[in-house]
């Protein structure tokens, strides 16, 4: 593993191993302590973030390394400098790059020209480090993975994608229930599908929220993404049906909810449903730390 662009390249095997390390790290902070001791790692955002940024600078803290935040917010990476030249000069100090960019290529950009591993904390296409965290979560909770059953409600975003690479991997049962013309994008539909096959998974799309029945969890995201134009009054009556309340959840069946936050509440999901006995956000928040911890001490360790 050279980089964390998307869970799409990684293996089974290197997935089921960050989540074990996940799992080691969390449970024995100490020994890791100076897992990461003289490392530096930059921080890029362009957009804003309080999980990924927060998780990402204090877990670098507890494996002992030094982390450095450059704000982007003010103007996408490539305007002041190219995205070449910012990643070859940030690999002359830098021992990784983490970066949350709009478009994906940027984050690629940075993998091809840097000369250090990149991690991709949020892209339009991908949320990789949301996706292993989420899993993480779920291995909490499940002992084999390959059984669970979840549920993706909402628009088909980067969030849904990286959920549907780790289900893939991991040979689970994932539907993704959309609103017509708000599904997942076909190639990344079609690649997890293939990976999917290979494990043993079962991934289908459909508009239709009956088939929300027979799920262990059920996950949704906002209805409209950073660096989504969209305006609310256009989509908010075609979202309503897919809204996660307790109804949608007793129809599945569901004993957990899942988000990976920031929520709208009222929106895509109610209060009952969020601060619910089954809501698992705030594990899926603090494993953010420890699934992370598990991509730098693999690359940097
Ligand atoms: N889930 C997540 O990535 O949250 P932030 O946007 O706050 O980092
Ligand atoms: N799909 C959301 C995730 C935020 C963590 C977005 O990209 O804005």
């Amino acid at each position: 593993m050279k980089h964390l662009i998307s869970i799409k390249e990684l293996t089974q095997k290197q997935m089921l191993d960050l989540l074990t390390l996940a799992k080691e790290i969390k449970a024995d902070p100490a020994k890791y302590s100076r897992a990461l001791a003289g490392k530096s790692v930059v921080m890029l955002f362009e957009k804003p973030s309080l999980r990924t940024r927060v998780s990402f600078d204090i877990g670098i803290n507890k494996l002992g390394g030094h982390c450095l935040y450059l704000d982007q917010q003010n103007g996408a990476l490539g305007k002041r400098e190219s995205v070449k030249d910012f990643a070859s000069n940030l690999s002359c100090w830098a021992d990784a790059i983490v970066a949350r960019t709009f478009a994906h290529e940027t984050v690629e950009g940075l993998a091809k020209y840097g000369r250090v591993p990149v991690i991709n904390a949020l892209s339009d296409l991908y949320h990789p480090c949301q996706g292993l965290a989420d899993f993480l979560s779920l291995a909490e909770k499940f002992d084999d993975l390959s059984k669970v059953r979840l549920a993706y409600v909402g628009d088909g975003n980067n969030v849904s994608h990286s959920l549907m690479y780790g289900a893939a991997l991991l040979g689970a049962t994932m539907t993704v229930i959309c609103p017509p013309g708000h599904f997942p994008d076909g190639f990344e539909v079609q690649q997890a599908q293939q990976i999917a096959a290979a494990h043993g998974g079962k991934l289908v799309l459909t508009s239709d929220i009956n088939a929300i029945e027979g799920h262990d969890a059920v996950y949704t995201d906002t209805w409209i993404s950073m660096g989504d134009n969209t305006a609310l009054t256009d989509i908010k009556a075609k979202f309503a049906p897919y809204q996660v309340n307790k109804a949608l959840m007793n129809k599945a069946g569901a004993s957990y909810f899942m988000h990976c936050l920031p929520a709208h509440r009222g929106l895509e999901v109610t209060d009952e449903v969020m601060d619910g006995e089954g809501s698992l956000i705030l594990d899926q928040a603090e494993n953010r730390m420890h699934a992370q911890n598990a991509v730098l001490v693999t690359l940097l360790g």
